[in-house]
């Protein structure tokens, strides 16, 4: 594979505007979530990051700052570009540049078949599956791991 560069990109740069095309791309057409649900509110306040490789963004995810954690979201790899570990090296790039800026409690939602994915980068789900994007979901965090389990 040819190099691949992770980046945060600002919103409403070409980058940017390309990374949005990527999800529209997975969510909306590849999982069919309503197109109406995939941008929010938060995509203005968001940070945003890109992975490129071969000149074209591949990958992209979001960080949202909230108060008792990060949020990361919207982790979307090219379908042609699965499975060489893009979507590993772009969540610990991201949560690397979240802890220089003193953020170290990392949570996200994710798809429930994709729990196995997380808990390779450290992940544990707690609480109930619940619906979202008319795919079912578990919140996951990865810090007060030894906790998770007792509100599951
Ligand atoms: C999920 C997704 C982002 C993974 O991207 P990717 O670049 O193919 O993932 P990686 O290659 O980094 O995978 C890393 C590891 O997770 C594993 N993995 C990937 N998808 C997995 C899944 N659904 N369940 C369990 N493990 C999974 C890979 O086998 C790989 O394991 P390895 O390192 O032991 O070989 C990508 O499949 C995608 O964009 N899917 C559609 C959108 C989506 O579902 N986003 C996540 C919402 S929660």
């Amino acid at each position: 594979m040819s190099e691949l560069a992770i980046l945060p990109v600002p919103c409403f740069s070409l980058l940017c505007n390309a990374a949005f095309a990527l999800r529209r791309e997975v969510f909306v057409w590849e999982q069919k979530v309503p197109e109406a649900e995939e941008h929010d509110e938060y995509d203005l306040s968001a940070t945003h990051f890109v992975a490129i490789s071969e000149g074209e963004v591949v990958g992209t995810l979001r960080l949202i700052d909230l108060p008792e954690h990060t949020k990361i979201g919207r982790v979307a790899v090219r379908q042609l570009f699965r499975g060489r570990g893009i979507a590993h090296k772009l969540i610990a790039a991201a949560m690397a540049h979240a802890r220089q800026r003193g953020q170290d409690r990392f949570y996200l939602t994710a798809q429930s078949d994709k729990l196995g994915f997380y808990e390779s980068l450290g992940f544990v789900a707690f609480g109930p599956e619940f619906q979202d994007g008319g795919m079912p979901h578990r919140a996951m965090r990865d810090y007060d791991r030894e906790s998770a389990h007792l509100v599951d």
